[in-house]
Protein backbone atom coordinates (compact mmCIF):
# COMPACT_ATOMS: atom_id res chain seq x y z
CA UNK A 1 0.00 0.00 0.00
CA UNK A 2 1.02 3.39 -0.71
CA UNK A 3 -0.54 5.11 2.15
CA UNK A 4 -2.20 2.89 5.38
CA UNK A 5 -3.85 5.23 8.22
CA UNK A 6 -5.25 2.63 11.04
CA UNK A 7 -6.84 3.20 14.01
CA UNK A 8 -6.75 7.42 13.50
CA UNK A 9 -7.94 9.77 16.19
CA UNK A 10 -7.75 13.22 16.04
CA UNK A 11 -8.91 16.33 18.60
CA UNK A 12 -8.98 19.77 18.81
CA UNK A 13 -7.75 20.15 22.35
CA UNK A 14 -10.35 18.11 24.27
CA UNK A 15 -12.70 17.91 21.29
CA UNK A 16 -12.32 15.00 19.10
CA UNK A 17 -13.04 15.26 15.59
CA UNK A 18 -11.92 11.91 14.16
CA UNK A 19 -12.95 8.37 16.10
CA UNK A 20 -10.73 5.51 14.57
CA UNK A 21 -10.42 5.91 10.56
CA UNK A 22 -8.56 3.37 8.70
CA UNK A 23 -7.94 3.67 4.88
CA UNK A 24 -5.80 1.72 2.47
CA UNK A 25 -4.58 3.01 -1.11
CA UNK A 26 -2.43 1.13 -2.74
CA UNK A 27 0.09 2.34 -4.89
CA UNK A 28 -1.30 4.22 -8.26
CA UNK A 29 -4.75 3.75 -6.78
CA UNK A 30 -7.08 6.25 -6.39
CA UNK A 31 -9.47 7.21 -3.41
CA UNK A 32 -12.51 9.80 -3.02
CA UNK A 33 -13.70 10.64 -0.10
CA UNK A 34 -17.19 11.93 0.25
CA UNK A 35 -18.68 13.84 3.39
CA UNK A 36 -20.37 16.48 4.33
CA UNK A 37 -19.38 19.97 5.96
CA UNK A 38 -17.84 19.50 9.05
CA UNK A 39 -17.07 15.94 9.56
CA UNK A 40 -13.68 16.01 9.35
CA UNK A 41 -12.13 15.23 6.15
CA UNK A 42 -9.89 18.45 6.01
CA UNK A 43 -8.94 17.38 9.33
CA UNK A 44 -8.19 13.35 8.23
CA UNK A 45 -6.26 15.28 5.28
CA UNK A 46 -4.15 17.54 7.03
CA UNK A 47 -3.22 14.39 9.96
CA UNK A 48 -2.05 12.24 7.15
CA UNK A 49 -0.03 15.08 5.63
CA UNK A 50 1.58 15.74 9.14
CA UNK A 51 0.14 19.29 9.59
CA UNK A 52 -2.04 17.80 12.74
CA UNK A 53 -0.56 15.08 15.03
CA UNK A 54 -3.31 12.37 16.03
CA UNK A 55 -4.01 11.46 19.52
CA UNK A 56 -4.11 7.82 18.68
CA UNK A 57 -3.38 5.49 15.39
CA UNK A 58 -0.57 5.85 12.86
CA UNK A 59 -0.12 6.83 8.89
CA UNK A 60 2.21 5.07 7.13
CA UNK A 61 3.46 5.75 3.56
CA UNK A 62 4.76 3.09 1.36
CA UNK A 63 5.64 0.80 4.69
CA UNK A 64 7.03 3.63 6.37
CA UNK A 65 5.67 4.58 9.38
CA UNK A 66 5.61 8.68 8.94
CA UNK A 67 3.12 9.29 11.66
CA UNK A 68 5.55 11.68 13.68
CA UNK A 69 7.17 12.97 10.36
CA UNK A 70 7.29 16.85 9.64
CA UNK A 71 5.07 17.37 6.77
CA UNK A 72 8.34 18.53 4.97
CA UNK A 73 9.80 15.27 5.75
CA UNK A 74 6.70 13.35 4.21
CA UNK A 75 6.78 15.66 0.78
CA UNK A 76 10.49 14.64 0.14
CA UNK A 77 9.32 10.79 0.74
CA UNK A 78 6.75 11.42 -2.00
CA UNK A 79 3.05 12.63 -0.48
CA UNK A 80 2.15 16.01 -1.84
CA UNK A 81 -1.06 17.80 -0.85
CA UNK A 82 -2.62 20.81 -2.40
CA UNK A 83 -5.08 21.97 0.81
CA UNK A 84 -8.80 23.00 0.69
CA UNK A 85 -8.25 27.14 -0.27
CA UNK A 86 -4.94 26.90 -2.08
CA UNK A 87 -3.15 29.92 -1.48
CA UNK A 88 0.64 29.37 -2.40
CA UNK A 89 2.94 32.39 -2.46
CA UNK A 90 0.74 35.44 -3.53
CA UNK A 91 3.55 37.79 -3.47
CA UNK A 92 5.71 35.78 -6.09
CA UNK A 93 5.26 35.01 -9.14
CA UNK A 94 3.54 32.24 -10.71
CA UNK A 95 7.40 30.76 -12.16
CA UNK A 96 8.81 31.96 -8.79
CA UNK A 97 5.91 29.65 -7.14
CA UNK A 98 7.19 26.40 -9.10
CA UNK A 99 10.58 27.64 -8.97
CA UNK A 100 10.85 27.41 -4.97
CA UNK A 101 9.13 24.11 -4.86
CA UNK A 102 11.69 22.73 -7.53
CA UNK A 103 14.59 23.75 -6.09
CA UNK A 104 13.09 22.68 -2.10
CA UNK A 105 12.80 19.29 -3.04
CA UNK A 106 14.50 16.57 -3.62
CA UNK A 107 13.24 14.92 -6.44
CA UNK A 108 11.60 18.26 -8.39
CA UNK A 109 13.85 19.89 -11.11
CA UNK A 110 13.33 22.28 -14.11
CA UNK A 111 12.20 19.55 -16.21
CA UNK A 112 9.43 18.98 -13.81
CA UNK A 113 8.18 22.48 -14.01
CA UNK A 114 8.03 21.97 -17.78
CA UNK A 115 6.09 18.81 -17.36
CA UNK A 116 3.48 20.39 -15.26
CA UNK A 117 3.65 23.68 -17.66
CA UNK A 118 2.76 20.59 -20.41
CA UNK A 119 -0.04 19.48 -18.13
CA UNK A 120 -1.31 22.78 -16.93
CA UNK A 121 -1.02 24.98 -20.26
CA UNK A 122 -3.10 28.05 -18.90
CA UNK A 123 -0.29 28.70 -16.36
CA UNK A 124 2.21 29.75 -19.25
CA UNK A 125 1.34 33.05 -20.16
CA UNK A 126 0.60 33.95 -16.62
CA UNK A 127 4.35 32.67 -15.71
CA UNK A 128 5.11 36.69 -14.77
CA UNK A 129 1.81 36.96 -13.36
CA UNK A 130 1.89 36.81 -9.10
CA UNK A 131 0.29 33.93 -7.22
CA UNK A 132 -2.41 36.83 -5.42
CA UNK A 133 -3.72 38.36 -8.97
CA UNK A 134 -4.74 34.87 -10.50
CA UNK A 135 -8.36 33.83 -10.64
CA UNK A 136 -9.66 31.00 -8.11
CA UNK A 137 -9.44 28.34 -11.10
CA UNK A 138 -5.87 29.54 -12.22
CA UNK A 139 -5.20 29.28 -8.12
CA UNK A 140 -6.52 25.98 -8.45
CA UNK A 141 -4.20 24.72 -11.01
CA UNK A 142 -0.61 26.56 -10.11
CA UNK A 143 -1.51 24.74 -6.53
CA UNK A 144 -1.81 21.61 -8.28
CA UNK A 145 0.94 22.21 -10.31
CA UNK A 146 3.44 23.22 -7.17
CA UNK A 147 2.06 19.83 -6.12
CA UNK A 148 3.46 17.96 -9.35
CA UNK A 149 6.93 19.84 -9.18
CA UNK A 150 8.18 17.40 -6.41
CA UNK A 151 7.21 14.14 -8.33
CA UNK A 152 5.16 12.26 -5.64
CA UNK A 153 4.13 9.47 -5.49
CA UNK A 154 0.42 10.34 -3.59
CA UNK A 155 -1.54 13.39 -4.37
CA UNK A 156 -3.39 14.68 -1.64
CA UNK A 157 -6.63 17.00 -2.86
CA UNK A 158 -8.89 18.79 -0.54
CA UNK A 159 -11.60 20.21 -2.79
CA UNK A 160 -9.75 20.94 -5.75
CA UNK A 161 -13.68 21.77 -7.51
CA UNK A 162 -15.02 24.23 -4.76
CA UNK A 163 -15.96 27.50 -5.82
CA UNK A 164 -14.50 26.89 -9.45
CA UNK A 165 -16.20 27.52 -13.44
CA UNK A 166 -17.47 24.32 -15.04
CA UNK A 167 -15.00 24.94 -18.13
CA UNK A 168 -12.08 25.21 -15.03
CA UNK A 169 -13.16 21.93 -13.51
CA UNK A 170 -13.33 19.97 -16.56
CA UNK A 171 -10.03 21.36 -17.57
CA UNK A 172 -8.57 20.04 -14.17
CA UNK A 173 -10.40 17.07 -14.51
CA UNK A 174 -8.61 15.93 -17.50
CA UNK A 175 -5.34 16.83 -15.76
CA UNK A 176 -5.88 14.46 -13.37
CA UNK A 177 -6.96 11.79 -15.98
CA UNK A 178 -3.64 12.39 -17.53
CA UNK A 179 -1.87 11.90 -14.23
CA UNK A 180 -3.98 9.10 -14.09
CA UNK A 181 -3.00 7.44 -16.93
CA UNK A 182 0.71 7.37 -16.32
CA UNK A 183 0.04 4.72 -13.60
CA UNK A 184 2.38 5.66 -10.83
CA UNK A 185 0.86 8.52 -9.08
CA UNK A 186 -1.86 7.16 -6.33
CA UNK A 187 -4.63 10.05 -5.31
CA UNK A 188 -6.55 10.83 -2.42
CA UNK A 189 -9.25 13.04 -3.27
CA UNK A 190 -12.03 14.73 -0.81
CA UNK A 191 -14.56 16.01 -3.19
CA UNK A 192 -18.21 17.43 -2.78
CA UNK A 193 -18.98 17.59 -6.49
CA UNK A 194 -19.83 13.68 -6.37
CA UNK A 195 -19.90 13.34 -10.30
CA UNK A 196 -16.60 14.61 -10.52
CA UNK A 197 -14.77 12.13 -7.77
CA UNK A 198 -16.64 9.42 -9.00
CA UNK A 199 -15.69 9.72 -12.85
CA UNK A 200 -12.04 9.34 -11.66
CA UNK A 201 -11.83 7.34 -8.62
CA UNK A 202 -11.77 3.19 -8.57
CA UNK A 203 -12.76 3.36 -4.52
CA UNK A 204 -14.67 5.54 -2.55
CA UNK A 205 -15.20 6.18 0.90
CA UNK A 206 -18.14 8.24 3.04
CA UNK A 207 -17.30 10.06 6.47
CA UNK A 208 -19.96 10.78 8.63
CA UNK A 209 -19.21 12.41 12.10
CA UNK A 210 -15.51 11.45 12.48
CA UNK A 211 -15.83 7.86 11.16
CA UNK A 212 -15.93 5.96 7.39
CA UNK A 213 -19.44 4.44 6.93
CA UNK A 214 -19.55 3.50 4.12
CA UNK A 215 -16.73 1.86 1.55
CA UNK A 216 -16.63 -0.12 -2.10
CA UNK A 217 -15.67 0.43 -5.58
CA UNK A 218 -16.81 4.12 -7.63
CA UNK A 219 -18.30 2.02 -10.33
CA UNK A 220 -21.00 0.88 -8.03
CA UNK A 221 -22.34 4.16 -6.63
CA UNK A 222 -24.63 6.02 -8.19
CA UNK A 223 -24.34 9.92 -8.01
CA UNK A 224 -28.07 10.37 -7.05
CA UNK A 225 -27.58 7.74 -4.15
CA UNK A 226 -24.04 9.22 -3.24
CA UNK A 227 -26.05 12.63 -3.17
CA UNK A 228 -29.00 11.32 -1.39
CA UNK A 229 -26.23 9.94 1.56
CA UNK A 230 -24.81 13.12 1.86
CA UNK A 231 -27.65 15.55 2.11
CA UNK A 232 -27.91 16.64 5.57
N1 LIG B 1 -8.59 24.35 14.17
C1 LIG B 1 -9.74 23.87 14.65
N2 LIG B 1 -10.03 23.97 15.97
C2 LIG B 1 -11.18 23.46 16.48
N3 LIG B 1 -12.09 22.79 15.76
C3 LIG B 1 -11.85 22.67 14.43
C4 LIG B 1 -10.68 23.19 13.81
N4 LIG B 1 -10.72 22.90 12.50
C5 LIG B 1 -11.87 22.23 12.30
N5 LIG B 1 -12.56 22.09 13.47
C6 LIG B 1 -13.83 21.40 13.64
O1 LIG B 1 -13.61 20.03 13.35
C7 LIG B 1 -14.72 19.48 12.62
C8 LIG B 1 -14.22 18.92 11.30
O2 LIG B 1 -13.73 19.98 10.49
P1 LIG B 1 -13.09 19.71 9.05
O3 LIG B 1 -12.58 21.00 8.54
O4 LIG B 1 -12.14 18.58 9.16
O5 LIG B 1 -14.38 19.24 8.23
P2 LIG B 1 -14.60 18.98 6.67
O6 LIG B 1 -15.26 17.66 6.55
O7 LIG B 1 -13.34 19.21 5.94
O8 LIG B 1 -15.66 20.13 6.30
P3 LIG B 1 -15.87 20.94 4.90
O9 LIG B 1 -16.60 20.02 3.98
O10 LIG B 1 -16.72 22.10 5.31
O11 LIG B 1 -14.51 21.36 4.38
C9 LIG B 1 -15.72 20.62 12.46
O12 LIG B 1 -16.67 20.49 13.48
C10 LIG B 1 -14.88 21.86 12.65
O13 LIG B 1 -15.65 22.90 13.18
MG1 LIG C 1 -12.76 20.55 4.47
Amino acid sequence: MILSVRGLHVAYGRAPVLHGIDLEIPAGGFLCLLGRNGVGKTTLLNTVMGVLAPSRGEVRFDGRDVTSAAPYARVRAGMAYVPQGRDGFPHLTVAENLGVVAEASARGDRSAIDEVLDLFPRLVPLLGRRGGNLSGGQKQQLAMARALVTRPQLLVLDEPTEGIQPSIIAEVEDAVLGLRQRGDLAFLLVEQYVEFALRLADTYAVMDVGRIVDTGPAASLHADDASRLLAV
